[in-house]
């Protein structure tokens, strides 16, 4: 079975998270609107971030992969602070897939591959349906292709961390069930994945655990099971009815 990338830290063990955050801050023109985010996410975990629109889940997956500098807190890489930024990042083992897919939609798509400097064979392994796509200009395919392609260019260069911003949105169920199926597979190697979801149910049957922001802050916690459990709840988070942060549920299960 393929290996996950190596990274720098001798002192990381398998049980440590890849990622996670102490009290992390990050807002804009210095004014904090995600504040007190503590989460974390170990190794061939898959783990849901939740949320309304404007909750700030784009803005603290932005401070994770080092695209913005957070204004306080710390957001810890295989046992370490850092403050480094998204391409530092990435040699050590991070992979971003941004909701604006980051691709060239004139060139073929083994170009886009081959830009993102990966091998097409990598890429293929997880989405074989794109090898008869190979020479088709990106933005000739379907939203659902293209996202495979977003996600198989992430996947082929065998993430420690895979974050990945509005995973499914506005795709069929057939291919959501087709990109989950991948994610699987690239966490049962070893790849650790935080993702954001518009559907609360579909990302539930796919993680194993779920945070769930409101307003800039963690407002619930735990395993997806316990986290489903709470539906009633979720439903007036997304209406904008909590802030509060609920401690008893930060636990892992
Ligand atoms: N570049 C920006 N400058 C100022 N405010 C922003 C910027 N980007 C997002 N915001 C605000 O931050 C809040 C969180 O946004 P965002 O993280 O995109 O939410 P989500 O991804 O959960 O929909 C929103 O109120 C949004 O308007
Ligand atoms: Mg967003």
């Amino acid at each position: 079975m393929a290996g996950v990338a190596e990274g720098t830290s001798a002192v990381h063990g398998a049980d440590e998270p890849v990622i996670a955050t102490q009290d992390l801050q990050v807002g804009f023109n210095r004014r904090a609107f995600v504040r007190e985010v503590n989460l974390d996410v170990r190794s061939g975990e898959k783990v849901a971030l939740l949320g309304a629109n404007g909750a700030g889940k784009t803005t603290t997956l932005m401070a994770l992969a080092g695209l913005v500098a957070p204004l306080g807190g710390t957001v810890m890489w295989l046992g370490r602070a850092t403050s480094g930024l998204l391409h530092q990042r990435s040699k050590h083992g991070l992979g971003f897939v941004p909701a604006e897919r980051s691709i060239f939609s004139r060139m073929t798509v083994a170009d886009n591959i081959r830009v993102g400097r990966c091998a097409v064979d990598d890429v293929l392994r997880h989405f074989p349906e794109l090898e008869k796509r190979l020479t088709v200009s990106a933005g000739s395919m379907s939203g659902g292709e293209q996202q495979m392609l977003s996600l198989g260019r992430a996947l082929a260069r065998k993430p420690r961390l895979l974050i990945i911003d509005e995973l499914s949105l506005g795709l069929a169920p057939v291919v959501i069930d087709r990109l989950y199926r991948a994610i699987n597979e690239a966490a049962r190697e070893g790849t650790g994945v935080l993702f954001v979801e518009q559907h609360v149910e579909k990302a539930l049957s796919l993680a194993d655990r779920a945070y769930v922001l409101a307003r800039g802050r963690i407002v619930m916690a735990g395993t997806a099971a316990a986290v489903s459990a709470r539906s009633t709840e979720i439903e007036e988070v997304y209406l904008g009815g909590r802030t509060q942060v609920d401690e008893a549920s930060e636990a892992h299960g």
